[in-house]
């Protein structure tokens, strides 16, 4: 099998794994990032939803072939001790309930704060959209980017 070099988390990795394997397994299998959840393999849960660059994007949708020599962050490098400011507003509203949806949540959150630090209404309601979460935490979802758009004071 052919070895692809991967940056997650700040850290540089190499991986020999079949070059469809989709990053979400190598993330969750080869290098034990378990926060990154599988929900539906198919792009629409969110569930799996990471960062390149800054901007999220769904882990189970890429290939290691196509992430081979990129740089990614997943909720565990998001900050160094849990205390980025969606982190923080997800625990000041007490959000998860099974939690299996949430670091998806969180990560898209913060790639929409990031971008748009003061974001409308509708662009929230346009990334929650695409998330599903089984336990129905989205009216404290919404709390809690609220809360988070406070905590960063609208700014980048
Ligand atoms: S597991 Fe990737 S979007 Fe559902
Ligand atoms: S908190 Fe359980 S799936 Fe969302």
């Amino acid at each position: 099998m052919p070895v692809f070099s991967l940056t997650v988390n700040h850290v540089k990795h190499s991986v020999n794994v079949a070059a469809d394997t989709p990053l979400l397994w190598v993330l969750r299998d080869t290098l034990n990032l378990t926060g990154t959840k599988y929900g539906c393999g198919l792009g629409i849960c969110g569930a799996c939803t990471i960062h390149l660059e800054g901007k999220a994007l769904r882990a189970c949708q890429i290939p290691i072939s196509e992430a081979a020599g990129k740089s990614f962050v997943t909720i565990e490098g998001l900050s160094a001790n849990g205390d980025h400011p969606c982190q923080r507003a997800w625990v000041a509203e007490d959000v998860s309930q099974c939690g299996f949806c949430q670091p998806g949540m969180i990560m898209a959150t913060a790639g929409l704060l990031a971008e748009k630090p003061n974001p409308s209404k509708a662009e929230i309601e346009l990334v929650l959209s695409e998330h599903v979460c089984r336990c129905g935490t989205y009216c404290r979802v919404r709390k809690a980017v609220q809360t988070a758009i406070q905590l960063t004071g609208g700014k980048k």
